[in-house]
């Protein structure tokens, strides 16, 4: 199977870098999200406003499922989760059984919040978690011990997007260089 999947906080850059990186892999690239909200036919802000955090979650379970069934059939893809979705243990246990690679793409909360703010301000983008900086920090704290799970962490404090895509596809082929070394077989 080849997929990776980009998790971290909302600002990580995981669909900027995801998209740049499959462009690069020459892979297909999708956002959860994206995924969400084609499934339910209404943004992620409608989701939680009108059904609530937990329903946006049993969605974002759904989708994540489907994708995993999907994955096989056709060439590789490079996967951008939302912030929330690897925090949850039914996810993370959903992809450690199906052997994803995955990437947690990570920065000072400070940053996360300005990269947050600016595509607030510059395209719209609605965060419903995206409240007050002290809050927000709190949040990616609490859950940066579940993103530490990821197979490789990669910091995207003051990178450009091409250079963090690049680190990726490398320490992703190196990882699996030294699998073959040590004799595993795809
Ligand atoms: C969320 C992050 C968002 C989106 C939803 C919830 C979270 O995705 O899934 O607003 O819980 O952190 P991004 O990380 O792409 O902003």
């Amino acid at each position: 199977m080849r997929a990776v999947f980009l998790v971290g906080f909302m600002g990580a850059g995981k669909t900027s870098v995801g998209r740049t990186l499959a462009g690069r892999l020459n892979w297909s690239f999708q956002d959860l999200d994206d995924r969400i909200v084609e499934r339910e036919g209404r943004s992620v802000a409608s989701i939680f406003q009108e059904s609530g955090e937990r329903a946006f979650r049993e969605a974002e379970h759904a989708a994540l499922r489907d994708v995993l069934e999907n994955l096989g059939r056709g060439a590789g893809q490079v996967v951008a989760l939302g912030g929330g979705a690897f925090a949850e243990k039914r996810n993370t246990r959903l992809l450690r059984d199906a052997a994803i690679a995955t990437v947690f793409l990570d920065a000072p909360a400070e940053e996360l919040w300005l990269r947050c703010s600016r595509q607030e301000r510059e395209s719209g983008t609605e965060r419903p978690l995206l409240k007050r900086m002290n809050q927000f920090r709190k949040l990616y704290q609490s859950r940066r011990e579940s993103y530490l799970e990821a197979a490789v962490t990669v910091q995207t404090g003051g990178r450009e997007v091409e250079e963090i895509a690049s680190d990726i596809a490398e320490t992703l082929a190196l990882k699996k260089a030294n699998r073959r070394a040590e004799g595993e077989t795809e």
